[in-house]
C-alpha cells in the first residue's frame, strides 16, 4: 500500500520577533522578544504530518550556515526520511523574519536561499520515492517551474497532489488541473478567484471561482472563524475550536500535514478536517513554526475534550 507522505518545499531559519503589536509603517517599536527557531512552509508541513503519526518524506534544498546542521537534525529527530534533502555549496540556507503582534497576527519576509536551487534535476532522483506516495505536498516557496514540474510527473504517476498555494504567488495556473485538493487561506482564495469577499460574494462564490480554475476539490481556511470546505463528498463551512491564539504562523502548513495524514489513514474529508483543526488549534497556542506542532496524543486528546464553537 502507499503509504509515504511526501512533501517537497522548503525550508526555512525563522528569526521571530514577539511583541504587543505590529508596528505600522516606518514605526520602531522596542521591548520585543527574540526566538530563533525552525519554519519554512514545507519543512512545517512535514513536521506537522510527522507528528501527527505519518509516515513522511521531505524533499528540500538546504545550504551551508549555522543553523542548518540543527535543523536538519531535527526533522531526523522527527522520524522524517530525509534522504531527499540536497546540500547545497555556497548559500544559506531559507531564512525568515517574522513579526508577530499581540493577538498571534504576524508578517513574514522570506529569503529562499538553497530553496530555490530546488530543480526538476534533483525532482528526478526522487521518482522511486514518488512512487510509493499516498500523497504529494506542494506549497509556493520554491521555483515554480519546479512545483509545475513535480505535478505533472505525480499525475503521470497517478499520485494524488495537495497544493497549499501559499503564499500567493503569480504563476501559470495550468497544473491545477492536475491537483487533488487545493487548500488556501482567504488572501490566497481571493487572489485565484480573482474577487474578494464581500456580502455579494461569500465562500462558496469564491470557492466555485477557484474550482473554474481546475483543482478537483478545495478547502479555504478562515482562522478563528474555522474552514470553508467544497468536496466531492462534504461541502459547507465547518467552524473552528475555540483556544486563545498567541502565534498563528505555521497553523495553515500543520493542518496541510494533517489532512494528509487522515487521508492516508483512509479517513473522510470531514473527520480530516475536524483532526487538521485541531491541530492547527494547539498550534496557536504556542510560539514558533515547527515548536508549535502538536504530537498525535496531543492532538487525540484535544478532539476528546473538546468540541467546535
Ligand atoms: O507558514 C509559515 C512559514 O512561512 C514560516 O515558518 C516561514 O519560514 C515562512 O516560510
Amino acid at each position: 500500500m502507499k503509504n509515504t507522505i511526501v512533501v517537497i518545499g522548503s525550508s526555512n531559519v525563522d528569526m521571530i520577533m514577539k511583541m504587543e503589536r505590529l508596528p505600522r509603517k516606518g514605526e520602531t517599536i522596542t521591548d520585543a522578544n527574540f526566538v530563533q527557531t525552525f519554519g519554512g512552509k514545507g519543512a512545517n508541513t512535514a513536521v506537522g504530518a510527522a507528528r501527527a503519526g505519518g509516515r513522511v518524506a521531505f524533499v528540500n534544498a538546504v545550504g551551508e550556515d549555522a543553523y542548518t546542521p540543527m535543523m536538519v537534525e531535527n526533522f531526523i529527530k522527527d522520524g522524517i526520511d530525509c534522504r531527499y534533502i540536497f546540500h547545497e555549496k555556497g548559500i544559506a540556507s531559507g531564512h525568515a523574519l517574522v513579526m508577530i503582534g499581540g493577538e498571534g497576527d504576524n508578517y513574514l519576509s522570506v529569503a529562499p536561499g538553497a530553496n530555490y536551487r530546488l530543480d526538476q534535476k534533483k525532482i528526478d532522483q526522487c521518482i522511486e520515492l514518488l512512487k510509493n506516495a499516498s500523497y504529494v505536498l506542494l506549497q509556493n516557496e520554491i521555483p515554480n517551474d519546479t512545483n509545475s514540474y513535480i505535478i505533472e510527473l505525480a499525475h503521470s504517476l497517478q499520485i494524488p497532489i495537495l497544493w497549499n498555494f501559499a503564499p500567493a504567488k503569480k504563476r501559470d495556473l495550468q497544473s491545477l488541473e492536475k491537483v487533488e485538493l487545493l487548500i488556501v487561506n482567504e488572501t490566497e482564495a481571493e487572489f485565484l478567484a480573482e474577487k474578494n469577499f464581500n456580502k455579494n460574494c461569500g465562500y462558496e462564490d469564491i470557492a466555485k471561482c477557484i474550482l473554474k480554475k481546475g483543482p478537483k476539490n478545495v478547502i479555504i481556511t478562515l482562522g478563528k472563524s474555522g474552514v470553508f470546505v467544497w468536496h466531492e463528498t462534504c461541502k459547507g463551512h465547518i467552524p473552528a475550536f475555540a483556544v486563545e491564539a498567541i502565534d498563528s504562523t505555521a497553523a495553515g502548513d500543520i493542518f496541510c500535514g494533517c489532512i494528509a495524514v487522515q487521508l492516508t489513514e483512509g479517513k473522510d474529508i470531514a473527520d480530516a478536517i475536524r483532526f487538521a483543526s485541531a491541530a492547527s488549534a494547539l498550534s496557536v497556542t504556542r510560539l514558533g513554526a515547527q515548536p508549535s506542532a502538536p504530537l498525535r496524543k496531543e492532538i487525540d486528546d484535544f478532539l476528546s475534550a473538546n468540541t467546535f464553537r
